[in-house]
């Protein structure tokens, strides 16, 4: 959970406030503008004594603790060059303050956005940043004796609506990291539907739930497929949110909710096994997207379906060379059954291909170990069939600062999925170009007509780039504010 508990608005000068520290902007030229002269003032000459002896350097990312005359104190925070501000920037010296305010057990602060930064977005940033730099996830300790939370933040010159979204979209984020880094003995299949139903029920959303029985004569054979290694009720989960025109064609998001990948009867090596507990972050991205909905009830209409099931070895486990019959009628022959996702996945765009005539359906999955080969952490790797829609997401990329990078679907690629006796094949040519053959497979299974995205979040929904409003090796709830934006929420 977000350990910044309370982020309050404050239309009135900063100069009246009463926190405990108050958190202040620099710029690498170090020039003491008005607003940094006050807080100076207030500090006995704390700031200009910090930037005599070279303490302060305003780099982005940077936050010094500057600690006054009579014990105010001041949280410093690096905006470097000046020409060079950018969101993301304000993100990040979002996070610092947070994770110094922890560190330093610094209970309240308020924060000051420079005056000459006027961009709404930019502001949503530095919100956003607070709050995603403040997440732990600490709720399986019984005993963290050194657990601080800050109580409060209250915001200056920032408007109060996007406080409001900025916080309620990083809260969002949370949420999601927060089933994301739950084990696969907590965070089941049914521990999701139980999500589900719980946003349902708080944002007016239809919820429905598919057991096993269900799905299976309903005729979801991928699913059930894998499914069938393991007790545990798998679930097929749809959550519909109609808040838009009923003439408004519905956006569709679908995520991977596999809530642990041992490999099925393929196994997988033990090393590192422990972290296929994050094979279901595709449905952490749709759960964050619809809680954030929850709370902001937007006028759209938007679906949310997450196929979810563990994949496990056993004596009732599919078996490689097994052949499955998908939702849509296709055939598959599992060569793999470590490629479970694209199964699981293939009946969820087929039931949304033929029950909704969407605007457009974008998936999310942890889908394969080659994307984190060709594009590390630092990039989701996507694919799809609509150059406008695909244009629209690495537009709404550059702005979250959540990168992605487009894979091509040739004709070629489509024909390494194909089955000598099946229609389709869960694997394509072997050590090759095994991200869009994920891709490739998927494409099969979304009708020709709908614009449609796969995102390949295998390498940025955990693991860690260094930044300061994400945690090293644990959920980052990655690309769920890139849908956000891309929603026009
Ligand atoms: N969940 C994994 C993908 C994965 C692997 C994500 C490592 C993050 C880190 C997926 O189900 C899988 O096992 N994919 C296979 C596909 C292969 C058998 C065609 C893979 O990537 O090895
Ligand atoms: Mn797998
Ligand atoms: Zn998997």
């Amino acid at each position: 959970m977000s350990n910044l508990l309370k982020i309050i608005y404050n239309s009135g000068d900063w100069r009246n406030h009463s926190a405990d520290a108050i958190a202040v902007g620099i710029y690498e030229d170090l020039k003491l503008s008005r607003q940094l002269q006050g807080v100076n003032k207030e500090l006995g000459r704390g700031l200009s004594n910090a930037l005599s002896g070279n303490i302060i350097e305003g780099k982005v990312g940077e936050v010094k603790i500057v600690v006054g005359k009579k014990g105010s104190i001041a949280i410093v925070y690096g905006l470097g060059k000046r020409n060079n501000l950018d969101s993301e920037t304000l993100r990040k010296a979002g996070g610092a303050i947070s994770k110094a305010c922890i560190k330093n057990k610094i209970k309240s602060f308020s924060f000051l956005i420079p005056i000459d930064i006027k961009d709404n977005y930019m502001h949503q940033a530095a919100i956003e940043g607070l709050v995603l730099g403040s997440y732990q996830f600490n709720e399986l300790k019984t005993t963290d004796t050194n657990h601080f939370s800050i109580k409060n933040a209250t915001i200056y010159g920032v408007r109060k609506n996007t406080v409001d979204k900025g916080n309620k979209v990083a809260q969002g984020v949370c949420f999601a990291r927060d089933l994301d880094n739950r084990p696969g003995n907590i965070a089941t299949p049914s521990h999701l539907a139980d999500n589900a139903k719980e946003i349902g029920k708080k944002g007016e959303m239809k919820v429905t739930i598919f057991e096993r029985d269900k799905f299976t004569k309903m005729g979801m054979g991928a699913l059930a497929g894998v499914a069938s290694g393991t007790d545990v009720s798998p679930k097929f989960i749809i959550m519909e949110y109609m808040g838009g025109p009923k003439t408004q064609k519905p956006k569709i998001l679908v995520g991977k909710g596999l809530t642990f990948d041992s490999g099925g009867i393929s196994i997988k090596p033990s090393s590192k096994m422990d972290e296929m507990k994050y094979d279901m972050c595709g449905s952490g991205v749709v759960l964050g997207v619809m809680k954030i909905i929850q709370t902001l009830k937007p006028k759209i209409n938007i679906i949310g379906i997450i196929p979810s099931t563990e994949n496990m070895s056993g004596d009732k486990a599919y078996r490689p060379g097994d052949v499955l019959t998908a939702y849509n009628g296709k055939t598959i022959e599992v060569l793999n059954t470590d490629a479970e996702g694209r199964l699981i996945l293939a009946d969820a765009l087929a039931y949304a291909s033929k029950h909704y005539n969407p605007e457009y359906i974008l998936d999310f999955a942890t889908l394969t170990g080659a994307v984190v080969v060709a594009l590390g952490h630092v990039a989701t790797g996507i694919m799809g069939t609509d150059k406008k829609l695909i244009n629209k997401i690495k537009a709404s990329a550059v702005t979250t600062n959540e990168k992605v990078w487009e894979f091509p679907l040739w004709e070629e690629y489509l024909d390494q999925v194909k089955s000598n006796i099946a229609d389709v094949k869960n694997v394509g040519a072997p050590m090759q170009a095994g991200t869009i053959a994920g891709g490739a497979f998927l494409k099969s299974f979304v009708k020709d007509d709908i614009p449609w995205c796969h995102f390949d979040i295998a390498g940025t929904a955990w693991g860690d780039k260094g930044l300061s409003y994400q945690n090293k090796g644990t959920a980052t709830g990655e690309v769920i504010r890139l849908v956000v934006d891309l929603l026009g929420i």
